[in-house]
Order: C-alpha cells, then structure tokens, then sequence
C-alpha cells in the first residue's frame, strides 16, 4: 500500500462493530437457549474466525448484511467437530473457545495461522488442567487439543497476567462448573464478557478486591445484542486527525466502556482537543461520539521531559501503544512505554516491529526488554515500512505515513483485514491533501 503524506483528515465516521464484543456475543449466543440476533457484527476475519469455529461445533448461524442470527446450542447442545477448529489470527478466538470446550464431554483441536501457532497457551493450559480437562500443545503453543470433562472443577484462581482472554476463559468454563469458579484480577482488564454475563441473565458477582464469581453450572436464555463501534479502530483516525493539524473528525456510535477509553484520555492529557460525549447505554456498553481537532503544536513548549506510559495504565491501552509511540513521535518531550513485555507475545512482537518501523522513518527509538522510548518532536520520513502480518502496525504505520515528508509504502498492509477491513477505503474518504 502506498501513502503520501495528508494536510489534514475532515468528515465523519462510522465504526465497524467492536471485535472483542463480537466475538464474546457470538459465543454467548451460541451457548444461550433460543435465536439471539446480534447487530452491527465485526466484519473482520477474526471474528469470521469464531463464526466458521462455532458452526463447526454444531450451532446454526445466519448472516443478513451486518447481523448475524444465531441458533443457540444450550448448555449441552454443542456437538464435538469433525475437522479441527481452523482460528486464524485470532488469539481471543482461541482463548475464550478453549474455556468453553474445556467443559464439554468431547475431544476438540484448535489451531492458527503462523503467528497464532507461536502465540503463548499456557496462561489458559494450567486453570483449565485445574478444572479437570486435559490439554495438549506443542510446548504451551498452538495446536491445542482439549478433552473436556463435564462437569468441570470450580477453582479460584488468580491471573498470572493481565489478560481479558484468559479472565474470559476462566469465567466461560466457570459456566460448566459444578459449584463456584472465581477469578482474581489484580490489574484492570477489559470487561466485555462481565458485561455479556449480566446481558445474558447469568448471575455474576464482583467483589472489592476484583474477585469474579459465578457459581455453575448455568443455563441461560437467548437476547438479542447490539454492538458498539469499534474504539480501537476509532484510535488510529483519531490518532491521525490529532496529529495533523487543522483536522475535524467526528466518529458516531463508538463504543465507550471506560475499560476501552484510555488511549483518548491518554491524547487529551497530552493536550490534544478531543471532546467525548457519552450517549448512554445501548444495551450493555456504554455508547456514544469523539470529536478530535488537530490541534497538535510541536512549537508549544515541553511541560515535561518525557511522558512515561506504566503499570496498570498497560492493560487499558494494550492494542494502542504501537499507536501511542508513533503519537509520541509528534509531542513535546516523546513517549517511554515500560512494563510492557505482553506486547511481545501479540499478532506479532509490537515492541520490536514498531522499534523496526519508527527507525526506518528516521525516528529516534530506543528498545527495551518490556518497552520503547521515542523521542518527540520528529519530522518522519517517508519509508519502506513492514506490517509484520500485524494489522494494528499497518494501521499503526498508515497513520505515521500521513504524518511524513514523502511518501511510503507499506508491505503486508492486507492485515488490516483481521480486524478493519474497510481501514484504507473509510481512511482515504476522510483524508484531504
Ligand atoms: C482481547 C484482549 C486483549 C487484546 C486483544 C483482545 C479480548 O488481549 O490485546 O486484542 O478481546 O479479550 P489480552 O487481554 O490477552 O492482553
């Protein structure tokens, strides 16, 4: 793909629905009693990954423009696959199904595409051997065969990682286990599948040191869902409109779940001028629109050396701090991202093919073990630039090329597909040179 510089992005967007919601409604729905219809379906092949998945698991699944309508299995209606279950690139996919198959008395393979097959499992491997089901790898990798137990043991375990796939997983074999699963979450993570518990009628409780608890085994009814927009594809336009300035975006109908929005809040306490109005819940997320003008000034004075990116802040921004360190090329005093070592173990390593891409346009980067360091302030150059077959870096790198003097190009960009296919057609239509 090739990208020459913009002066600035003006009009109005409509995201694409949430994939981590998809995926989870998707799932639910397949499980519920009944024909749930869900709204507004991400069109991306991830979440085309858990469709082919849970049709082959036995659930009868229609699509109609963007909804698709899903015959719910119930408790015990799944029935064990013939073939293997093909996830792709999607690592939620084979995460969040693994919890379910954990709890069924049939034996499943899953597997992935390359970058998937060297993703890490054992953070789902030991809580569902816990539950009594058996699993196989290669080394704590892809493929993954699952002999389930039914019903399953409940534990109480507590995450080794921040991670939403795995708290997920837990919860879902939770819905298979006899007595009570709980799950303790010592560092906030996205609460979509929380959310899609209470939508769903299971009852679920939270307790004030972050311990979730579901008591199973649980039967449940069908409901329709409707989902949000797609904040994390919202972040690169609004990325790229806060950087060049002069800019007026305005995204529609985005979902808002605070556990989501941090990577806006991160932009406006760096002084960007994006207002975010909250339009209620629609159904179990919040809803509602951003405006972004480019107001981004390299001129203004530095109020600090460099603005440093930590801790618990990691897990709220983790699909956005590739995009985050090309923004900290722009502002005053750059941007450190540490604790960050998850990032290594996602579609591809982000530390390392961000470093690789934010070099090759001429920008100052320094590379740890857990994180990055750039500095502020840089004129990018136009490239040759790599996706890595990541679809948040080619997104990443699109929005840096908007940004550069002289054009670049950017090899794989047909990644953006696994979870924004329409990226470059709705890019192009807001982008003015
Ligand atoms: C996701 C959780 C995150 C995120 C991924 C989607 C989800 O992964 O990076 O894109 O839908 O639960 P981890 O929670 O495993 O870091």
């Amino acid at each position: 793909m090739k990208i020459t510089p913009a002066r600035r992005i003006n009009g109005r967007a409509q995201l694409p629905g949430d994939k981590s919601i998809s995926h989870r409604a998707a799932i639910f729905a397949a499980l519920a009693n009944g024909t749930s219809r869900i709204t507004n379906y991400a069109p991306s092949e991830d979440c085309a990954s858990t469709l082919s998945c849970l049709r082959k698991l036995g659930v009868s699944i229609q699509s109609e423009g963007s909804a698709v309508i899903v015959q719910g299995a119930g408790e015990s209606g799944l029935r064990a696959p013939s073939d293997s279950l093909y996830c792709g690139n999607s690592g939620s996919t084979m995460r969040i199904l693994a919890g379910v198959l954990a709890g069924q008395d049939f034996s499943s393979t899953l597997t992935g595409d390359d970058s998937l097959s060297s993703r890490p499992m054992q953070r789902i491997i030991e809580p569902l051997q816990m539950m009594g089901a058996v699993l196989e790898s290669e080394n704590g990798k892809p493929p993954l065969t699952i002999k389930g137990r039914k019903p399953l043991k409940p534990i109480r375990y507590e995450m080794p990682v921040a991670s939403a796939q795995v708290k997920s997983c837990v919860l879902l074999a939770g819905l298979n286990a006899q007595g009570r699963t709980e799950v303790v979450e010592r560092e906030l993570t996205r609460d979509h599948t929380e959310r899609m518990l209470k939508w769903f009628g299971v009852p679920m409780e939270k307790s004030d040191d972050g311990t979730l608890s579901i008591d199973g085994p649980v039967s449940f009814s069908a409901r329709d869902a409707s989902v949000p927009g797609d904040i994390s594809s919202a972040a690169f336009l609004i990325a790229a409109a806060a950087m060049l300035p002069d800019s007026n975006l305005e995204v529609e109908g985005v979902g808002l779940n605070p556990t989501r929005t941090m990577f806006v809040t991160m932009l406006r306490s760096l002084g960007m001028e994006i207002e975010v109005s909250n339009e209620g819940e629609e159904g179990f997320e919040p809803i509602g629109r951003v405006r972004v003008k480019g107001s981004l000034s390299t001129e203004a004075p530095s109020p600090v050396d460099s603005t440093m990116v930590r801790g618990n802040l990691i897990a709220q921004l983790i699909d956005e701090l590739p995009l985050l360190a090309v923004v900290g090329t722009q502002i005053a005093g750059g941007i450190e991202i540490r604790d960050a070592s998850e990032l290594r173990r996602k579609e591809s390593d982000r530390i390392s093919t961000t470093v690789k891409n934010l070099q090759a346009m001429g920008a100052e980067v320094e590379e740890f073990a857990d994180g990055l360091r750039v500095q502020g302030r840089t004129q990018l150059r136009g490239a040759k630039l790599n996706s890595y077959g990541d679809h948040r870096i080619a997104m990443a790198f699109a929005v840096a090329a908007l940004t550069a003097s002289g054009d670049s190009e950017i090899a794989g960009a047909e990644a953006v597909a696994v979870s924004f296919p329409e990226f470059f057609t709705l890019l192009e239509s807001l982008v003015e040179k």
